[in-house]
């Protein structure tokens, strides 16, 4: 009975030791995340060691999971009309809201799940239920794209369906048929779908063969760069759970394509090295010491190493790839951007990128409005 109990007791411990994390006072609902957090790592501790079993892609692995946990939520069911097609051979999962005779052109929303470029899908319940809110209340259709993940491919695929399919539904023919109106087109996204929301952005509005423009982008907590990844956020937040800084980095070289090898080098900017002139050029158009207020500064240094490791931008060119990381746009592009929402979160590795590039835009002339919740975190 003793021995039991103290089993019992050593248990306890141990989970709490695991669940428990010190967060900043300023997060809402701390158990909550805590526990988030604990499920995410066991499953991604797991799909590690199925990798390296090779049993399986770790990715593909942990999709399979989430995808399990996500069917324990049901869809929630409504009024609108849910439809799986394809958008010039890309699959999107169209929900329309019911028209009345004689009704004027609706509004409508291109929208772009988030997940690391390898996570989940517009199907889901999680995003099936955001994508019917979402059209719901603005009474819009909405088109949420299922872009194909790693690691069945990588960049620059994820962001060709994404381009694709919401080059196709612009067509004015493909317009009509959704009783759309040209005029009120967004285009949104959440992370990972943030960054290809606001790539497919500043694609297409340099597009002349697209006649039918975007009105708004509107970007939740955006991946935006792969090349400081010491900017104060990501410094403050790196073992910020759902999205640590090395799980970020992961997801980066996953998406690019490269070695995991780098990703120790890369979290120390060994890739953005002055010895590295490409990409030295490039972390100008994103000088966190300019563009962010001193508030978010605090009192973070720059990480910027004399000698580092070249070879990793040769090996990975993408990541000076601006369809990878819309940060690195110039000037005369963001210029051309449609009126800018975006949300960025105070305890998010993420939310330099975000901020960034709304003080970017600013400069650029282009309209922002810029959520800040100093109470969020990411996901
Ligand atoms: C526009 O269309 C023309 C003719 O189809 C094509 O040659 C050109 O590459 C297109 N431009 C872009 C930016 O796709
Ligand atoms: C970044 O901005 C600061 C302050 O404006 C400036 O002193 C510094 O030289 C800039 N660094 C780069 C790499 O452009
Ligand atoms: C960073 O680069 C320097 C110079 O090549 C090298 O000595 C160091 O080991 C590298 N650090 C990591 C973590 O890759």
């Amino acid at each position: 009975m003793k021995s039991a109990f103290v089993v019992l007791a050593a248990l306890a411990a141990l989970t709490a030791y695991y669940v428990y994390l010190p967060l900043p006072s300023t997060v809402s609902d701390p158990w909550q995340l805590m526990a988030l957090d604990a499920t995410f790592r066991t499953a991604q501790h797991l799909c590690n060691l199925i990798h390296y079993m090779r049993l399986s892609h770790h990715l593909r692995a942990l999709n399979y999971m989430i995808g399990a946990i996500d069917k324990l939520e049901p869809p929630s069911q409504g009024h609108l009309k849910i439809t799986d097609t394809l958008f010039d051979g890309v699959e999107v999962r169209v929900f329309e809201p019911a028209t009345e005779q004689g009704e004027a052109l609706r509004r409508s929303v291109v929208y772009i799940h988030g997940g690391g470029w390898a996570l989940t899908s517009a199907k889901s319940s999680l995003y099936n239920n955001l994508c019917r809110t979402v059209a719901e209340s603005l009474n819009a259709v909405v088109v949420s794209v299922d872009y194909r993940l790693v690691p069945d491919v990588h960049f620059p695929e994820q962001f060709h369906d994404a381009v694709r399919a919401t080059k196709y539904f612009l067509r004015s023919d493909v317009l009509a048929k959704y009783s759309v109106d040209p005029d009120r087109i967004a285009i949104s996204g959440d992370s990972a779908g943030g960054n290809l929301a606001a790539a497919v952005s500043q694609q297409l509005s340099q597009d002349e063969n697209v006649t039918n423009k975007l009105k708004l982008q509107a970007l939740i907590y955006p991946v935006l760069q792969p090349l400081d990844f010491n900017t104060p956020s990501y410094q403050q937040n790196m073992d910020m759970p759902v999205l640590s800084r090395f799980v970020m980095v992961k997801f980066w070289i996953d998406y690019l394509n490269g070695n995991y090898d780098f990703a120790y080098s890369m979290l120390i900017n060994n890739h953005t090295s002055l010895d590295a002139s490409q990409a030295t050029y490039f972390r100008e158009r994103m000088n966190w010491t300019s563009l962010l207020p001193l508030t978010l500064q605090k009192n973070y240094k720059p990480v910027i190493q004399t000698a580092g490791m070249p070879e990793i931008v040769q090996e990975m060119p993408a990541l000076l790839d601006v369809r990878a990381a819309p940060l690195l746009a110039k000037k005369a592009v963001l210029q051309l951007l449609p009126k800018t929402y975006i949300l960025a979160c105070e305890n998010d590795v993420l939310r330099d990128d975000a901020m960034m590039y709304a003080k970017r835009l600013e400069d650029a002339d282009v309209e922002v409005t810029l959520d800040y919740f100093e109470d969020c975190f990411h996901g």
